[in-house]
């Protein structure tokens, strides 16, 4: 290795990652030298991967799908978050040599709701549609944020049962069917499904949100998702997806490994650009 500090994201697939770019650029804004890579890292491959790449002097992780849960079970310490959440997106050589997780995704996504977006979150309504990992990994961070309510709907309502009773301590939380949500109005709704990969859309009812309320879809792509279109044709004030969480997710990674926090708004203005052209 050079002398430069070694970082990269394991996951597989890989190859179309946007971190390396993200954290190159932050490294350039904060002058950091480091170097991050981008590896080809299927689940099987994962433990002896991550041994290897400490041993040989890296100093930080990025791990993605299918990898979160395992760099969970792999961390010697984790932080709050991170521990609620089951899955570990960021593992952080210690001075001690021990690994500490966190899972920034939650953060992120609510750095790019407040600071990039203007959505408040305090005393509003939220409706999570989901409850898988993705959600998981949010339900924390938003909580702390104090909203009114949040209301995890799954099509398998057990699912989001089982969530709702890991995160009651934290705030008022509560499961329901797609079909139970006739007649309820939220000020944000998050889609968290993996629905929109499949160009699939949650089965939701009519009048779902509120006035002036918005929608934010964790997954992006270059063009408006299909989450994405719905809120706008619902009338939402913003129809927001999941790029600006992507890069927020990062800035947090990249501080926890750096102690410095890099500036986020220039570089989602570059990577919403390319996306439009
Ligand atoms: P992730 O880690 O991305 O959250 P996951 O743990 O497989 O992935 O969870 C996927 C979530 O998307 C689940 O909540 C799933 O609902 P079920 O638990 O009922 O399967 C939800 N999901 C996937 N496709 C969906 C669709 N077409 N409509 C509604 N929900 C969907």
């Amino acid at each position: 290795m050079t002398d430069k500090d070694h970082y990269a994201v394991f996951g597989s697939p890989i190859e179309h990652s946007k971190s390396p770019r993200i954290h190159q650029f932050f490294a350039e804004q904060t002058q950091q030298s480091l170097e991050y890579r981008a590896v080809l890292v299927p689940a099987e491959q994962f433990e002896v991967a991550v041994k290897e790449f400490f041993a040989k002097g890296g100093r930080g992780l990025n791990c993605t799908v299918p990898l979160k849960e395992l760099a969970w079970m792999y961390a010697n310490k984790k932080t709050e978050r991170a521990e609620l959440s089951k899955a570990v997106n960021t593992l952080a050589l210690q001075d001690d040599g021990s690994i500490l997780g966190d899972n920034t995704d939650g953060i992120g996504l609510v750095t790019d709701l407040k600071k990039n977006n203007a959505v408040q979150l305090k005393d509003k309504r939220i409706l999570i549609l989901g409850a898988g990992g993705a959600s998981r990994g949010i339900v924390g961070p938003i909580q702390d944020e104090l909203p009114e309510s949040i209301t995890i709907a799954n099509r398998t309502v057990e699912k989001a049962r089982n969530l709702v009773a890991e995160f009651a301590h934290k705030g008022p939380i509560v499961a329901s069917a797609y079909e139970d949500l006739a007649g309820l109005s939220f000020d944000l709704i998050i889609n968290a499904t993996s629905a929109s990969l499949t160009d699939d859309l949650p089965p939701l009812a009519a009048n779902i949100l509120k006035d002036q309320g918005c929608c934010y879809d964790l997954a992006y792509a270059n063009k408006p998702t299909i989450f994405v279109r719905w809120a706008r044709e619902q009338g939402a004030l913003k129809s927001l997806d999941g790029l600006g969480m992507l890069v927020e997710q990062a800035a947090e990674a990249f501080y926890l490994w750096r102690g410095v926090r890099p500036a986020s708004a220039e570089l989602i203005q570059l990577l919403e650009a390319e996306r439009i052209s």
